[in-house]
């Protein structure tokens, strides 16, 4: 059983995200979805919130399932029996700490990772991007799930204060 993992943050899942987990899914067994769980940075939705997200947007795939972690992704990796990490590479910008971390992961426990590159449709997606062009009242109808798409509309309307634009779709 060959089993990888696509860690992040996922605060939210975007399209990108879920092309890259698509398209491990047709390659590997079982694609493991890591929700970092980091408690030093702000993020819009809770893990409970990110990860019940993201099994609901990748269950039509059937070889994915979606966990927690913290600490090292190393240590997840050797509880959980993977041996390799599946990431997206977007362009150059991304490629010193993925590869920083990807020397990391490999000195410390031996784990492989395996660079996807990313569908130029999503080339310019992040989360962060997603988040501040909704709060700001742009469409992320095409970048987001929309599952994800209506769960932003719900938290942006309830943290704006009053008159501020939260149109996200
Ligand atoms: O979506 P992100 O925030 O870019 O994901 C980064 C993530 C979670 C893949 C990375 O921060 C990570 O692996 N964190 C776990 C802690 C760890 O193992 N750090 C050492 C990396 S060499």
């Amino acid at each position: 059983m060959q089993r990888v993992v696509c860690p992040g943050s996922f605060d939210p899942a975007t399209n990108g995200h879920l092309d890259i987990i698509g398209r491990a899914c047709g390659l590997y067994d079982e694609v493991v979805v890591a929700v970092l769980i980091n408690i030093t940075k702000h993020s819009l939705f809770t893990v409970d919130e990110r990860v019940d997200m993201l099994r609901e947007v990748t269950k039509g795939y059937g070889n994915v399932r979606v966990e927690r972690f913290h600490g090292l992704l190393v240590d997840f990796c050797a509880a959980n029996g993977i041996t390799a990490v599946v990431k997206g590479l977007r362009a150059v910008s991304d490629f010193e700490y993925e590869m920083q971390m990807a020397q990391m992961n490999y000195r410390l426990a031996k784990v492989e990772t395996l660079f996807m590159t990313t569908n130029p449709l999503y080339s310019f997606l992040s989360s962060s991007l997603v988040k501040e062009i909704a709060k700001y009242g742009g469409d992320v109808s095409e970048l987001v799930p929309e599952l994800v798409l209506s769960q932003l509309q719900g938290r942006l309307a309830s943290e704006l204060p009053d008159g501020e634009p939260h149109r996200v779709g």
